[in-house]
C-alpha cells in the first residue's frame, strides 16, 4: 500500500468507529472527505486531524443528498479511496420491529453503499491502485436472533462486497470487507451494551477496528473478521450452521430476557 497523494472519502465519519478510521488514514498522510450528517461534528474532527480535510453534510439514504454529494467529489476532483462505514444498528425481534424501521435499516446500510459506490466508481481514479472498502459486521456472516434486519443489511453488504470484489478483479480496484465484533460506539443502546456483558460478548475500543483496517490495506488483504472467538464462528457457521444454531439456541433466552419483553408477556 502506498500511502502517498491518497484522497479517501470516509461515510460515517463522525462515528465511533469512523473517528478512529479518520485518525488512522489522517496520520498515514491521507487526505479525507469526511461524510456524515452532522456538520459541527464533522467540523470539529477535520480540525483535530493531522492535514487538510474536507467535510461534505449528507443523509446517505436520501437520493437527492447522494446524487448532490457525488457532485462535490467531481468538483474535489475525484478519489483514490472509498470506505463505505455509515451504518445504524436495531435491536428487537421481527415481531416487535416496524416497517419504517427494517426499510430505512436496508437503506442506510445495504442500498445506500451500493448506489454510492456505483455513482463514485466513476470518481475512482483508475491510474493507479484504488481502494473500495466496506465496513460490514460479524452479523453478516452469523444471524443472531432479535437483529434480523440488521443481519440482513450486513449479510447483503458481505454479498456485494464479494461480488464487486470478483468483478473489478482485473481492474485497478480493490474491493475488500472488514468485519468488526461489538465495539464501543453510540451504535449500540445502553441495552445493547447490557445484553452484550450478560452474554460474554467482547467489546472491542474502535482504535482496534482502525489497527485491522489499516492492517487490511498495507497486507492486500480482501477479508477480515476481527477478533477470537467470532473469527472461528464466522468459519463454523459458513461450514456446519447446525453447530452455531445449537450454541445460539442456548443464548435465546438471555437475548430474550433484555429485547422482548412484550414479546414474552404475549406468550404468558
Ligand atoms: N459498534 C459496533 O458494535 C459495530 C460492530 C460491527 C460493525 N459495526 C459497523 O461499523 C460501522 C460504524 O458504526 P459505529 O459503531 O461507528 O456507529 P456510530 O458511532 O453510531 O456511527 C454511525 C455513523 O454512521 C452515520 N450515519 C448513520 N446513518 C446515516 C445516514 N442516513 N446518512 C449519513 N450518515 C449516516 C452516522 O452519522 P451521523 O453523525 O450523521 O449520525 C455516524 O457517523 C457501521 O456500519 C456498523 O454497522 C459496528
Amino acid at each position: 500500500m502506498n500511502w502517498d497523494n491518497q484522497r479517501c472519502l470516509l461515510t460515517g465519519a463522525s462515528g465511533g468507529i469512523g473517528q478512529a478510521l479518520a485518525t488512522a488514514l489522517a496520520e498515514k498522510g491521507v487526505s479525507l472527505i469526511l461524510v456524515g450528517r452532522n456538520s459541527m461534528k464533522l467540523h470539529e474532527l477535520a480540525g483535530r486531524l493531522p492535514g487538510e480535510h474536507d467535510v461534505i453534510c449528507a443523509d446517505l439514504s436520501c437520493v437527492r443528498e447522494r446524487t448532490a454529494l457525488v457532485t462535490k467529489v467531481a468538483e474535489l476532483g475525484g478519489l483514490t479511496m472509498l470506505v463505505n462505514n455509515a451504518g445504524v444498528s436495531h435491536l428487537s425481534m421481527l415481531e416487535d420491529t416496524s416497517s419504517t424501521t427494517i426499510e430505512s435499516l436496508i437503506e442506510t446500510n445495504l442500498v445506500a453503499p451500493m448506489l454510492l459506490t456505483q455513482a463514485l466508481l466513476p470518481l475512482l481514479q483508475q491510474d493507479k491502485p484504488t481502494q473500495i472498502v466496506n465496513i460490514g459486521s460479524a452479523f453478516g456472516s452469523i444471524g443472531f436472533a432479535g437483529q434480523s434486519a440488521y443481519c440482513a443489511s450486513k449479510f447483503g453488504l458481505r454479498g456485494f462486497t464479494e461480488s464487486l470484489m470478483r468483478e473489478l478483479a482485473d481492474s485497478n480496484i480493490r474491493v475488500s470487507y472488514l468485519a468488526p465484533r461489538a465495539t464501543a460506539t453510540a451504535i449500540n443502546s445502553e441495552l445493547a451494551n447490557a445484553m452484550n456483558e450478560a452474554l460474554g460478548n467482547q467489546v472491542d475500543m474502535p482504535s482496534v477496528v482502525a489497527q485491522h483496517f489499516i492492517e487490511l490495506l498495507e497486507g492486500g488483504q480482501s477479508r477480515a473478521f476481527i477478533g477470537f472467538p467470532e473469527r472461528l464462528f464466522v468459519k463454523i457457521n459458513g461450514a456446519f450452521p447446525s453447530l452455531v444454531d445449537k450454541a445460539l439456541l442456548k443464548k435465546l433466552p438471555i437475548i430474550k430476557r433484555f429485547i422482548a419483553p412484550t414479546f414474552q408477556e404475549k406468550r404468558l
